[in-house]
């Protein structure tokens, strides 16, 4: 019961890593603030009352691109619970696969404002608190499109990469207040999104992640757990990669049956699901 008597924001809390997050920190003790755009936040709140009953939860609609909401959020979380002591931004989509020279600016303008000002519209408005208090603990949820870029991605990955000079910058101000403020960097993760891709892509993928698995959602809520529990209070501007190595160096010079079983697998030879 690590987080017993605390209380914890997260974001984008309707989806499948965010209600992960959720269910782990309410698991250890955590009072939740469950925010997200969509109504599917309720269903994570009702899981959450299941199976953690002595937890309190607060679940809000807010767009975390507009700062006006999110400041309503957390100033309807500190009425409700005093305080936020742990703040997890987790929402993010991914709106608009397309070349760079055929991107809107309003496609541009959308995935930077949920994925990199919503983060800052949110840990602008917790700092105070935290400050003030002398503890906090924030973990942004990136992305491994943050270290390689993302083909056709080009708004996802660059606001993912902001997203870690956010996470620098919160550190240098703010560390010698007790607060910390780290990334996880997330490879593929099975969601329902990420069930409905191709399976072509999906060979191909799993042929480049050295783990030939995605993740689990359980698997990034272990990570921020950590980060957010008192056992890791130095550990501050960090960029935790969770992802079976797939950032790795994937070039093989010293085993042709490595090709080979990779070429297998993206070509969907390898005999059932890698
Ligand atoms: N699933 C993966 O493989 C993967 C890999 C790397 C990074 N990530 C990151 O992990 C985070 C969670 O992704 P997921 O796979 O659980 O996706 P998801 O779509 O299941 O969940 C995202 C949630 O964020 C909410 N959201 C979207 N825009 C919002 C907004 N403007 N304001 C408030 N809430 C909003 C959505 O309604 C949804 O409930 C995202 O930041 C994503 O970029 C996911």
């Amino acid at each position: 019961m690590r987080f017993q008597g605390k209380v914890a924001l997260v974001t984008g809390a309707g989806g499948g890593i965010g209600g992960a997050i959720a269910r782990r920190l309410a698991a250890e003790g955590a009072h939740l603030v469950l925010l997200d755009v969509n109504d599917t936040v309720d269903e994570t709140a009702r899981a959450l009352a299941l199976a953690s009953p002595g937890v309190q939860t607060l679940a809000l609609r807010a767009d975390v691109a507009d700062s006006a909401q999110t400041r309503d959020a957390v100033a309807a979380a500190v009425a409700r619970f005093g305080a936020i002591d742990c703040l997890i931004n987790n929402a993010g989509l991914t709106a608009t696969i397309a070349p760079l020279e055929r991107m809107e600016d309003e496609q541009w303008a959308r995935e930077m404002g949920v994925n990199l000002t919503g983060p800052f519209n949110l840990i602008r408005a917790v700092l105070p608190g935290m400050a003030q208090r002398g503890w906090g603990r924030i973990v942004n949820i990136s992305s491994a499109a943050a270290r390689g870029g993302l083909f056709r991605q080009g708004g996802y990955s660059a606001s993912k990469s902001g997203l870690l000079g956010l996470t620098r910058n919160v550190t240098l101000e703010y560390a010698a207040r007790g607060i910390t403020c780290n990334a996880v960097l997330p490879g593929l993760i099975h969601t329902p999104a990420v069930a409905r891709l191709p399976r072509a892509i999906m060979d191909y993928t799993m042929s480049m992640t050295p783990a030939r698995r995605p993740g689990t959602v359980d698997e990034i809520a272990a990570v921020v757990a950590f980060l957010c529990s008192e056992e890791a209070a130095y550990v501050n501007g960090a960029e935790i990669d969770v992802d079976g190595g797939s950032r790795l160096c994937q070039t093989v010079l010293g085993s042709s049956r490595e090709v080979e079983s990779r070429l297998a697998i993206a070509t969907g030879h390898a005999g059932g699901q890698a």
